[in-house]
């Protein structure tokens, strides 16, 4: 990558570079670079794919399939950070770090695989193969604000400007991993033709047994209801905050910057009502019943 460095850090080998744009959809540079490799990427038949848009629940939903995978072991999910534990398809901040694929390849089966990416950019091989994929959906103003605040410490993604510029670009789908709403969609209708559990943020927040229950029966496990409540109370926010193996912690400052903004943030349902103008509500509720018109995917506490 040529260095395109943080104002703030200019030692970083890390940059806040602009996106770049794969089949139309907006991606970190990082990896549009490679690109090539995580296209041909090899999928195994019981790889299962952990699918969310940015900010929707990705490192809440990976801690619970680790542990439903390890039946609850508090020891087994304290082995290494969660983006070693469960390795991030299209990641690769630079040659000092493996790329996500590298630590894929190092899992033994089953593995499980983090992506942002939309439907459409998946690679063929976990289609080929009949992989299952786990669908994390959250509200789109809470993602919105949650993203933003992450743009904020996350120093390798691109500048996020002010918050109305960014709520714009957003709307715009002119940020990494591209629209929310063609996201949402594009997944929403896999369900249709592929082995696909469709989950919401908000569902987990109110009942996480239950969902939890149905994140065990996807992948195969039978739990008893005493593991079911461990698991539930060890991937609540306030457990997952103080875990230096779930909440980032561990990675330099110059990837994230906890002192700006904190990972684990809020953990909340409804925090866009603290951000959002009237103005802005307006021209998101607009454009929500605009693009999700021909989509039967219902959000809760949504709009
Ligand atoms: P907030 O910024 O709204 O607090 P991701 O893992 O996809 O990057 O998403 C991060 C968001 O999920 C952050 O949202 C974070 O606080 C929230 N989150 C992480 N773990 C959570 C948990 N156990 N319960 C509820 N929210 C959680």
């Amino acid at each position: 990558m040529d260095p395109i460095q943080h104002p703030d850090l200019p030692d970083s080998p890390f940059t806040r570079a602009p996106f770049e744009v794969v089949d139309n959809v907006a991606l970190p540079r990082w990896s549009a670079d490679i690109w090539e490799m995580v296209e041909k990427f090899q999928a195994k038949p019981d790889d299962l794919l952990i699918v969310t848009y940015p900010k929707a629940g990705t490192t809440w939903i990976q801690e619970i399939v680790d542990q439903v995978n390890w039946s609850g072991d508090v020891e087994s999910c304290k082995r290494a950070p969660i983006y070693d534990r469960i390795p991030f398809l299209e990641y690769f901040v630079g040659p000092t770090m493996p790329t996500g694929i590298e630590l894929i390849e190092k899992m033994p089966s089953p593995r499980m695989i983090k992506t942002h990416l939309p439907f459409q950019l998946i690679p063929k091989s976990f289609w080929e193969q009949d992989c299952k994929a786990l669908v994390v959906a959250r509200n789109a103003k809470d993602c919105l604000v949650s993203y933003y605040h992450f743009h904020r410490m996350c120093l390798i993604l691109p500048e996020p400007g002010t918050w109305q510029e960014f709520f714009q670009k957003f709307m715009d789908g002119q940020v990494c991993w591209g629209s929310w709403f063609d996201h949402v969609k594009g997944w929403w209708e896999a369900m249709s033709h592929h082995r696909v559990l469709f989950l919401f943020y908000e569902d987990i927040k109110e009942n996480p047994r239950q969902e939890i229950l149905k994140v065990a029966k996807f992948m195969g496990k039978v739990l008893e209801e005493e593991v079911i409540e461990k698991i539930a109370q060890l991937s609540s926010f306030n457990v997952m905050k103080d875990n230096p193996m779930a909440n980032y912690t561990t990675l330099p400052v110059e990837i994230m910057n906890q002192n700006i903004s904190r990972f684990m943030r809020k953990g909340q349902v409804g925090d866009w009502k603290n951000h959002f103008t009237v103005a802005q509500n307006a021209e998101f509720d607009e454009q929500y019943e605009r693009q999700m018109a021909n989509c039967s995917v219902k959000f809760r506490n949504a709009l």
